[in-house]
């Protein structure tokens, strides 16, 4: 069981990879005002059909061939579900898919959000050849991480060599703490 929001995220952007994506999108805004955290990864994988999107929402279905249940996006829907807010999925084959799930940020059955920076930090470095958009809003503060923009200038260089590794994971802390100046959600 899934204990932390991080950890939904890790499950759902590994889809994205699954599908193929090569330019996963995150964005995490917390909304202290509207009392909301909003969750939202975009992908240009193969995407699904309507009736894939449908499928996809039920524990029952999976395209993996290793077992026969995919509990990723059910648990998350169930996750936002039961806060009082939202879940959707767009996607269309080709294309990519959209997942969005919106939290009531103050709700007793919020899970904690766990440790956002390791999970970026890990898909970044473990997926050398795919580009990733994080941006993490709290209020009027925000940052981004666009390793589009760290490819031009570290050149041949890959993500997962010591030094940048440390650099990428050293870049995600110092700007998570101007932002959100540590405080946990
Ligand atoms: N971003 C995506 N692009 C294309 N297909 C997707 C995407 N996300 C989910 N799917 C489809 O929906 C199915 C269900 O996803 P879900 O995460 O719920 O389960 P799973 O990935 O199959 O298994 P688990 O997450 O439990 O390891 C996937 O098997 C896949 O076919
Ligand atoms: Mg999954």
């Amino acid at each position: 069981m899934m204990t932390e929001l991080s950890l939904n995220v890790l499950d759902v952007a590994e889809n994205s990879l699954r599908a193929k994506a090569d330019f996963i999108q995150i964005l995490l805004e917390i909304n202290s005002i509207q009392d909301t955290l909003t969750i939202i990864i975009t992908d240009n994988g193969v995407g699904m059909s309507e009736q894939q999107v449908v499928q996809a929402q039920d524990p029952f279905y999976t395209t993996r061939t290793t077992r026969n249940v995919g509990l990723g996006i059910p648990f998350f829907k169930y996750a936002a579900e039961s806060t009082g807010g939202r879940f959707s999925i767009h996607s269309s084959p080709g294309k990519g898919t959209k997942v969005q799930a919106e939290f009531k940020l103050s709700h007793i059955d919020r899970m904690p959000l766990g440790d956002m920076t390791s999970t970026i930090y890990t898909l970044i470095t473990f997926n050398i050849h795919v580009d990733f958009l994080y941006t993490y809003i709290v209020d009027d503060k925000s940052f981004s991480l666009d390793t589009r923009e760290f490819r031009k200038i570290l050149g041949n260089i890959p993500f997962h060599e010591p030094e940048v590794a440390s650099f990428i994971k050293e870049y995600l802390e110092v700007n998570k703490m101007e932002v959100d100046h540590g405080k946990t959600y």
